[in-house]
């Protein structure tokens, strides 16, 4: 742990030295020094708490589906304009404190070799989801896979990256992302939002297939995520959304090995990484071990005992999504209960504990986002 933290303080010196050097950054987009975001992931004192919301661009703003009606969803993560449109949406009309590119965890899936598609979500039916024609089920299928080469296969995601840094022009950071490998794998395997009995039955079936699969999707993570931070990502979040599903043992032996080792290779970067699960209320240990600079955590953990059991980590989250549905002083009460929980010390970034729901009043959004900037953190 002391080993860890050394190198992770180290790479932030030689990083700070190089913001400091003019021409060395990699990008030649103005960069928020000092942005508060930024700052409360080194674990260093904010004027106020940073606040961004996860899925903050999407369906219940009415400039996103004016987008959406004239592309579909994955034209939409296709152009750079776009991309940088939505992205920067959020931040003016609510004033959040960082931005995330917009794409999807499953846009590398093509350059691999699958048939990826998103329903269209119907009035009255269930919900638009991703679907893969061609689901993986057996080693022949797991070996087929590519690994995709973002600058050859994913320019379109690159570009959106620096286009990104244009439209927010220095206003606030820029997040990029990747999935993490059990979640990509569980739409990989199943072909679409399907549940997990047949990737789980994979993991104790065949092992050796499961682990080359993941092996798979953690080098695609990881030169996709290295990739935008060349491209000018400030942070970067890792999301693992349905990591919650696995046992302790199939964690250890699958999944906390690759994230480990997303970690390290993140390292080098300087940038903040982002750990994102749910579910990970009964494994704070291990996932403190991981080596993120943040951790983000679901609703069913009380983060103030998550602060007791990660020290040295900063951390994100973890209002219910539901919450923003109202009613408003219920959602302010429970932000205000989160902000004294958590936000006198440095190292905590307001979040949801998931995606926030198409559902949501935009006028929540904006009351959430006054609350915790009216917020003071104590001296
Ligand atoms: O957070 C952001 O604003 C950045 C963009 C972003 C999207 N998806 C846009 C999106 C991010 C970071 C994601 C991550 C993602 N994608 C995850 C992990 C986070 C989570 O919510 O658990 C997962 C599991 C996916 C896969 C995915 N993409 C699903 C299951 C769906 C369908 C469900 C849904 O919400 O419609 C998508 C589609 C998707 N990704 C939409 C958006 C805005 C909706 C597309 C639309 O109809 O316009």
């Amino acid at each position: 742990m002391q080993e860890v933290h050394r190198s992770r303080c180290l790479s932030y010196t030689v990083f700070a030295t190089l913001r400091l050097a003019p021409g060395l950054n990699r990008t030649h987009h103005p960069m928020p020094e000092t942005h508060r975001f930024l700052e409360a992931c080194r674990r260093q004192p904010v004027d106020r708490v940073p606040i961004w919301l996860m899925r903050q661009a999407g369906r219940y703003q009415a400039s996103y589906r004016a987008v959406r009606a004239q592309v579909s969803f994955l034209d939409l993560c296709r152009s750079p304009e776009l991309i940088a449109k939505v992205t920067a949406a959020p931040i003016e009309e609510f004033g959040l404190d960082a931005a995330i590119l917009f794409s999807d965890i499953l846009i590398a899936l093509p350059a691999m070799g699958l048939d990826l598609s998103f329903d269209e979500a119907e009035k009255g039916k269930r919900g638009g989801g991703p679907r893969i024609g061609n689901p993986v089920r057996t080693r022949a299928d797991v070996e087929a896979l590519r690994l995709p080469d973002p600058r050859r296969d994913l320019g379109f995601v690159l570009d959106g990256v620096r286009a990104a840094r244009r439209a927010l022009a220095g206003r606030v950071p820029l997040i990029g992302f990747a999935g993490g490998p059990f979640t990509v794998a569980s739409y990989v395997v199943e072909g679409g939002s399907q549940g997990f009995a047949r990737l789980k039955t994979m993991l104790h079936a065949d092992p050796a297939t499961a682990r080359t699969l993941f092996d798979k999707l953690t080098e695609g993570a990881i030169s996709q995520l290295l990739a935008q931070v060349d491209a000018g990502a400030q942070a970067v979040q890792v999301f693992e959304s349905w990591l919650g599903e696995l046992s302790r043992e199939d964690l250890e032996e699958f999944a906390f090995p690759c994230l480990a080792r997303i970690a390290r290779a993140l390292r080098a970067t300087g940038v903040p990484a982002i750990f994102f699960a749910t579910g990970m209320g009964t494994h704070l240990g291990p996932v403190g071990q991981l080596g993120y600079d943040v951790v983000s955590l679901d609703w069913r953990t009380p983060l103030a005992e998550a602060r007791r059991q990660l020290p040295g980590i900063a951390l994100q989250g973890n209002l219910d999504p539901t919450l923003l549905l109202g009613p408003r002083e219920t959602l302010l009460a429970r932000a205000g209960g989160l902000l004294e929980a958590v936000g006198h010390e440095p190292g905590y970034i307001f979040n949801l504990g998931h995606g926030i729901l198409p559902s949501t009043p935009p006028e929540n959004v904006r009351a959430l986002v006054e609350a915790v900037h009216g917020f003071r953190p104590r001296p």
